[in-house]
């Protein structure tokens, strides 16, 4: 699978070990098509969805996948486990080997989880420089006040990755709940910044990403595909052609 943009007659020479002159005559004969037209420059962009034919014959056809889960406690955020169940495992029959996770949750997490085999588009929701939100419900053990509130607009220090966290929103719901929003996702970061007031935090539950919200008609553990508009909204002019 060509895995990013990358040219095709790159991708012809890796996967038919081939030297550039002999790919380019194939191109030239008009036996390579891509999205269903015949592709004769050398430099054409593909990517990992791109449908390739040589002669006739697929020799690459992958469809972009996008879902989402409502992840239980104790399901671990990872491909493989040797103790814990795994988001995949949840997935049942719509799980498939090239997925991977946009932005893991701790185990004691529960909420919404992205799934995709689709690097772009989780990169524009994980990259720091999108900024996108993500929201969080928090239950905490004591009270909470306004100087929470301060302390979290303003950021905290993090020695041990030796950076100062984004301004996040914190909004008190009743004494001991609260939402927060984060526009990045460091280890435990949620629990570490309450943990400046030595509140510890015993439920979290993530409620949307950016304006994606979790399906309130998802069970936990449940899943589903996302609808397209619900894709587009991390990629406006979505369309997997002109990608
Ligand atoms: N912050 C945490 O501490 N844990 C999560 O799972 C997400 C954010």
């Amino acid at each position: 699978m060509a895995s990013k943009r990358s040219r095709l007659d790159r991708y012809l020479c890796k996967q038919l070990q081939l030297p550039q002159k002999q790919v380019r005559h194939l191109l030239l004969e008009g036996r390579v098509s891509v999205n269903g037209l015949l592709a004769k420059s050398m430099d054409l962009q593909i990517d990992e969805f791109s449908l390739i034919l040589l002669d006739g014959k697929v020799m690459q056809q992958n469809v972009p996948r996008y879902l989402m889960l409502h992840k239980p406690v104790g399901v671990v955020c990872a491909t493989q486990d040797q103790q814990h169940t795994t988001v995949i495992d949840l997935l049942g029959e719509k799980a498939t080997a090239d997925l991977h996770i946009v932005g893991r949750l701790d185990l004691n997490t529960s909420g919404l989880v992205l799934l995709t085999n689709d690097g772009r588009w989780s990169r524009r929701i994980m990259s720091p420089e999108h900024k996108v939100d993500k929201c969080y419900r928090v239950t905490l053990q004591n009270p909470l006040d306004d100087a929470y509130v301060k302390a979290f607009a303003t950021g905290f220090y993090f020695g041990f990755e030796d950076i100062t966290t984004l301004p996040a929103k914190l909004e008190i719901l009743t004494s001991h709940s609260a939402l927060v929003t984060l526009q990045e996702g460091r280890y435990h970061q949620i629990k570490r910044m309450f943990g400046r007031f030595r509140n510890p935090v015993v439920g979290l539950h993530r409620l949307s990403v950016g304006d994606l919200r979790l399906d309130t008609g998802l069970q936990v553990g449940e899943s589903r595909a996302l609808t397209p508009e619900e894709v587009a909204l991390f990629m406006p002019a979505f369309s997997h052609h002109d990608r």
